[in-house]
């Protein structure tokens, strides 16, 4: 390289450099409040945040038959009553007929496998699927139908047909009592 361009290059990189500690001070004084502070909290949060995260549900009014759409944590949530006919149903299907092989007992929590609590949130791309309100279709399988790319779930919210990879995702919950649920 001529000694111009060489004289050039190394000014270039003086003002880089310059950039670069602008930068890195301005990030010191605005950012680390704003980004590390977040970062912290996520990580060590507090029991009054994660008390805020969880939610209680009074299934008391969900009669046999029916089941209802809340959220916890911005996700849709179903709740559903089983009759005995759809608890029968789920357990007369062969694990190995099933693409993400879950007995119904494994999705609901013992002596209360009338209550089937999935999150909202089809597993292929992530539409909310049918079949919670009253009159919407639930699909081949008798649980939810996905409108999207038409996932059909079987009333242990398994899937059976369709994109979708897994069954609805069951949330972590608990019965508080007999007619409350807490999620989270
Ligand atoms: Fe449900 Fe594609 S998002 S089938």
């Amino acid at each position: 390289a001529s000694e111009t361009s060489l004289n050039a290059d190394i000014e270039d990189g003086v003002r880089r450099r310059d950039f670069i500690n602008i930068a890195a001070v301005s990030f010191a004084g605005v950012g680390a409040a704003t980004v590390v502070l977040p970062l912290v909290n996520q990580m060590n949060p507090s029991a009054d945040v994660l008390a805020l995260s969880s939610t209680e549900i009074d299934i008391s009014a969900i009669q046999p038959g029916q089941a209802i759409k809340t959220s916890w944590r911005k996700q849709p949530v179903f709740v559903r009553n089983l009759v005995p006919a759809e608890i029968e149903a789920a357990k007369k299907v062969p694990l190995s007929d099933l693409r993400d092989p879950q007995t119904i007992d494994e999705r609901t929590k013992p002596g209360k496998e009338n209550w089937l609590i999935t999150l909202g949130v089809c597993t292929h791309l992530g539409c909310v699927p049918l079949g919670a309100a009253e009159g919407e279709p639930r699909g081949d399988f008798g649980g939810y139908f996905c409108p999207c790319h038409g996932s059909h779930y079987d009333t242990a919210a398994r899937i059976r047909k369709g994109p979708a990879p897994k069954n609805l995702e069951v949330p972590p919950y608990d019965f508080t009592s007999d007619t409350v649920v807490t999620i989270g």
